[in-house]
């Protein structure tokens, strides 16, 4: 049951999904985002409700149609997706970030559109850290049996292969389960197709060999029902 459409077998489930990008303004018509296209985060949304459960979707930015009998709540920038999440979060079975979430946002929103001046000189942008949304959740359960699942996109580096840094980023955040994409050479964004490992916090990986947004989806809400059972 890969694609996971056959049975109703999350029923009685609420699950909260972020998605997305996140904005971060620098005034009112200029931001830092990411190119995620929201297009994991709708597919676990479609194929959780397709079974049962009942869906929360948390959109960043997001051009896709709203997903059918999901309940959709819109958001721009790192902030509002952490006060959307956590703010829901104590009625949530299972919590899937995978939104992608700006690390940084503008220290300053200018109220008004930045303007070039007359010397040429050049605005510097200082930044700040976002809210860890994913390790706040995690560290601070909102119930005991919660399932908590995080995406990461990893290249690897010269020092630890991409599984090596998935394993300690999954230690970090605290969370259940770990959806490892390896994005070396431009891979998975924008695409219809998935790759990945799922690790798991008892150590475990499971591969998910290249294969629809839907497939991956249903492969997590099997795991996630594991967890649950
Ligand atoms: N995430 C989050 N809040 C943030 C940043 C990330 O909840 N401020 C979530 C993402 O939605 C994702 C997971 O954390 O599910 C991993 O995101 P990633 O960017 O890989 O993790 P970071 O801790 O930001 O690590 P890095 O320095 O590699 O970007
Ligand atoms: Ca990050």
């Amino acid at each position: 049951r890969a694609a996971g459409h056959e049975v109703a077998d999350l029923t009685g489930k609420h699950v909260l999904i972020s998605a997305g990008g996140t904005r971060e303004h620098l005034d009112p018509v200029r931001f830092l985002g990411n190119s995620s296209s929201g297009k994991q985060g709708y597919a676990l949304a479609r194929i959780a409700a397709a079974r049962g459960a009942k869906v929360t979707l948390v959109a960043a930015n997001s051009e896709l149609p709203d997903p059918a009998g999901v309940q959709v709540v819109p958001v721009v920038s790192a902030q509002d997706l952490y006060d959307e999440i956590t703010g829901r979060a104590a009625d949530a079975d299972a919590i899937v970030m995978a939104a992608a979430v700006a690390d940084f946002r503008p220290a300053d929103v200018v109220e008004h559109k930045i303007k070039k001046t007359a010397d040429g000189a050049v605005p510097a942008v200082n930044l700040v850290q976002n809210p860890d949304i994913l390790h706040t959740i995690s560290h601070d359960r909102a119930r005991p049996d919660q399932v908590i699942v995080g995406f990461a996109a990893e290249t690897g580096d010269t020092d630890h292969t991409i599984l090596e840094l998935g394993r300690a980023k999954l230690e970090r955040k605290g969370c259940d389960l770990l959806v490892v994409n390896d994005v070396s050479g431009g891979k998975v964004f924008g695409s219809d197709l998935n790759e990945a490992v799922i690790l798991d916090r008892s150590g475990s990986a499971l591969p998910v060999p290249s294969g629809s947004k839907d497939a991956l989806a249903g492969v997590i809400w099997n795991l996630v029902a594991t967890h649950w059972s």
